[in-house]
Formats: C-alpha cells, structure tokens, sequence
C-alpha cells in the first residue's frame, strides 16, 4: 500500500527539526520541493529566509521575505483579520500620508486616503476602548481600505562605494570591546552619508510600518517589509569589518522602530542572539535633548533560570532586577548615525527622549542581531 502523502505541516516541522540541528543544505532542498509543491504559503517563505540567513546566502533571503511580504501586504491581499491599530498608529500614518502626498509620491487614486485617516483617528479619539491597543473591526477597516497595505514601497538605490564608514580603526574597535569588562561600545559616523540616506528615504517614504506597539511606535522586520539589497549590504559589511564582535554570526533578524514624540520608547528587555547592533538615523536637529534620548545598556543580564518569554517580556520585572544593579547601566544619547554594540543578553531600554514635533523628525532605530541560540559558535 503506498504511503500516504505527508502534510504540509509535517513537512514544515520536518524543516524547522533541520534547521534547528543546523543541517541547512537538508533543510533548503526541502523548502525548494515545498516551494514547487505547495501554494503560495507564508511559512514556507519565513523558513527559506531563515536558512538562506545561516548561510550568508542575502540574494537568497531577499527573494524569500519580498514573497512573504507580498503574501502579507501586497494590495491584493484579502483584508487582515481585526489587525492591530492605536490612534499612535493612526496618527503616524495619517503623517507619512501628508508627506508622501506632500511629494507627490502617492497616486492620484488614493487622494482620498488620507481623510479617511483622519475620521477614523475622529472616531478613535471619541471611544474610551480604543485608549491604547485595539483591533481594527471589518467595519472600521471598509473605512481604511490600504490599512496594512503597501501602496508605496521605496526601494533604496544601489550604492556604489562602501557601506561602512571607511576611516573607521575597525581593529581598535574590536580591540578595544573586547578589553574592557563591559561588552557595550559605540561607533559615530558608522554608515557613509549615501547609505544612511537612502536608508532614511526607505524609512519615511515606505508604507511598511504595520507592526503596532503599546508605547506609540511602529515597527518593520526583515519578514515584513524591511528586507532590501541595501539592509542586507549593510549586514553583510559588519560581518567583513567586525570579525570578532560578529563574524560568521548570521544575521538572525533586523528591525526598524519609528516612535510618537510624546510617548516613552522601548521598555526593559534583553534579545535572543549574541551581539545587537543599533543605529539612529535621524537627523540630530530633531533632538531636544542632545545628551540623552538614547538608549540605556546594562552591563547585566537578565538571571539564568528566566526563560526568553519572561526576560522579553515583562517589562516590569525587569525593571525592577536592572533598579538592584544601579552601577551597571550605561547611558548612549543619541546621534545620528552612531552605532551601539552589545551584548544581546544586557538587559536594555529605550531612555527618555524629546525629539521635535513633525513626521521627518521621528525618531527611527535600526537593530541588527547577530547570532542565537541555534548557532553553536553564539555562546
Ligand atoms: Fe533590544
């Protein structure tokens, strides 16, 4: 009697079991069978860019995550089910659709998108349940069609020259991170200025910002939106540069935050890799307060008995540890284009900032994480 046909689930699991035990080459040929076999699926698009990412293959990842995004916010898409909203995020949108049409970046059909916005906060503002995190119903969705829809991706222009700032003493960094007690360093004119530009460009002209956040902010990963040859070069340069603090550590993920001026940032957290890379790249005009509105490291982390749940989750709790290591904290302010590195595992924070009233002026962080738990070299 022939064999039944395995589900796709068990395939997927057959996958992630592959990938987690590191035999990448075993995991990728079946991604490429399932790709063949199956419909279009989003799971099998994040595993083909999370193998193609241990393997430093960026062509690869790229092909996979525009897909995943596709699937998720082409405008094609059937409408997302009850996604999240606040008025931060409508109020964020509600900008970034001013400044596009302000540039004449938005086709002449959406003219009326932004109105639509804009009585939908109306209505948001007026219901006490929408004071913080709320679902968007299917009614208030027929009011934002595009909600969650990329309706305008800018794609960063190719650059020609290097990534990394060139007169960095890439050697006296290592050096220097690697001798001192504290695993925590920062780097100013990190990017050169085409790089950080386009980047920037990226960052305000993209209709990618999806990910909504209790604290105002709004966020964009590798797997839903961010993934471009530019932020993929970007990695790949801090592998070639810094091979001591990253390596042949895989990028494991890369994400933007743009926050809402009057609201606190990123609450206490450590991440799940070995070593993050931050960048702001805001211009410095837009701070208020130029010897903070940084980021705040602790040269601590979180104890070893607190699963990855409990230390990237409540923020309270680890508030509350970091508060009894009061010398370990380490204060970064911001600047434009400076670079932190640490430790992932250092518990961390966004610290208080005031930045300038203006959707140009919001403060952007990237992050980049290097390595984790799967990766035996990650320590
Ligand atoms: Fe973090």
């Amino acid at each position: 009697m022939p064999q039944p046909s395995k589900t796709l689930q068990t395939r997927l699991d057959s996958v992630r079991t592959a990938l987690l035990a590191g035999r990448l080459d075993e995991a990728r040929r079946t991604v490429s069978r399932l790709m063949i076999s199956e419909p279009p699926t989003l799971e099998i698009f994040l595993y083909g860019g999370a193998i193609c990412l241990r393997q430093f293959d960026y062509p690869g990842a790229l092909g996979y995550y525009e897909k995943a995004f596709r699937l998720q916010f082409g405008t094609s898409t059937k409408k997302p089910n009850n996604p999240a909203c606040s008025r931060a995020r409508l109020q964020h949108d509600i900008e970034q659709l001013n400044y596009l049409q302000a540039g004449n970046l938005l086709e002449p059909a959406r003219a009326g998108t932004v109105s639509a916005y804009e009585a939908l906060l109306d209505h948001a503002l007026r219901h006490p349940e929408t004071n913080g995190l709320f679902g968007l119903s299917e009614q208030l969705l027929k009011q934002v069609p595009d909600y969650n829809k990329a309706i305008h991706i800018y794609v960063p222009k190719e650059v020609h020259g290097p990534i990394l700032n060139p007169e960095l003493d890439f050697d006296r960094i290592e050096e220097e991170y690697f001798a001192r007690q504290n695993e925590c360093t920062f780097i100013d004119h990190l990017l050169m200025p085409d790089v950080l530009q386009e980047l920037r460009r990226q960052c305000l002209e993209s209709r990618f910002w999806f990910d909504t956040y209790k604290n105002g902010y709004v966020g964009v990963n590798l797997e839903r939106g961010f993934s471009s040859k530019l932020v993929f070069r970007i990695a790949s340069d801090l592998q070639e540069k810094f091979p001591r603090m990253i390596g042949r550590l895989p990028l494991t993920a890369a994400w933007a935050l743009k926050y809402q001026q009057r609201l606190p940032g990123t609450g206490c957290h450590a991440d799940s890799a070995r070593t993050n890379i931050n960048f702001w790249i805001t211009p410095d005009e837009a701070n208020l307060d130029p010897g903070g509105g940084g980021l705040v490291v602790y040269n601590l982390e979180p104890p070893r008995e607190w699963r990855y749940q409990e230390y990237n989750g409540p923020e309270q709790q680890l508030q509350e540890f970091a508060n009894q290591h009061p010398n370990t904290a380490v204060r970064v302010p911001y600047k434009c284009n400076r670079g932190v590195f640490f430790n992932s595992k250092y518990i961390h924070k966004t610290d208080a900032f005031d930045f300038r009233p203006g959707y140009a002026n919001r403060r952007i962080n990237v992050t980049f994480l290097f390595g984790d738990p799967l990766d035996p070299g990650a320590g």
